[in-house]
């Protein structure tokens, strides 16, 4: 009985502790600064936002028009990606939308601004 009751509050202390460090991360994310004052990091940034909503479908051996896994294409390819991501001058992106929130699509544009960094 008493081992089940610290089992349990080791338990509700990890969820809680696992919950406000995703909180504090959410965080960070919708209130970055529009203005681009912190570098954002292509590998930790930049590149899980593209893996996870753009290379599904454009990856290598698709027949989308481009392929976006490394930083040499993404890089090459940013006016197109970031065109997309607003739906200006390309079709809007991820396809079928609904189009990523800003507070996203600022990430990308920001490490564009900042030299398009391989960092
Ligand atoms: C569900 C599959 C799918 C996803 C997810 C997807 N794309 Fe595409 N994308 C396509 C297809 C198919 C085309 C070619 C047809 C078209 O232009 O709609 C395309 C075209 C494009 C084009 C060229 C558009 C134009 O007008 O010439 C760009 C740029 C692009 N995608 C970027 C992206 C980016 C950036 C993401 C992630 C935010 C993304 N795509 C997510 C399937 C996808």
């Amino acid at each position: 009985m008493k081992n089940n009751k610290i089992l349990i509050s080791i338990f509700l202390c990890a969820s809680i502790f696992i919950s406000l460090s995703s909180c504090r991360k959410d965080k960070v994310q919708s209130t970055i600064d529009p203005n681009c004052i912190d570098t954002v990091s292509f590998s930790q940034v930049v590149l899980p936002i593209i893996q996870q909503n753009c290379t599904g479908c454009h990856d290598i051996g698709n027949s989308t028009p481009y392929t976006l896994t490394n930083h040499t294409n993404i890089s090459n390819n940013a006016t197109a990606i970031i065109g997309s991501m607003h739906g200006q001058s390309y079709n809007l992106m991820p396809q079928g939308g609904p189009a990523l929130p800003d507070s996203i699509i600022q990430f990308v544009q920001c490490w564009i601004n900042q030299g398009k960094l391989n960092n």
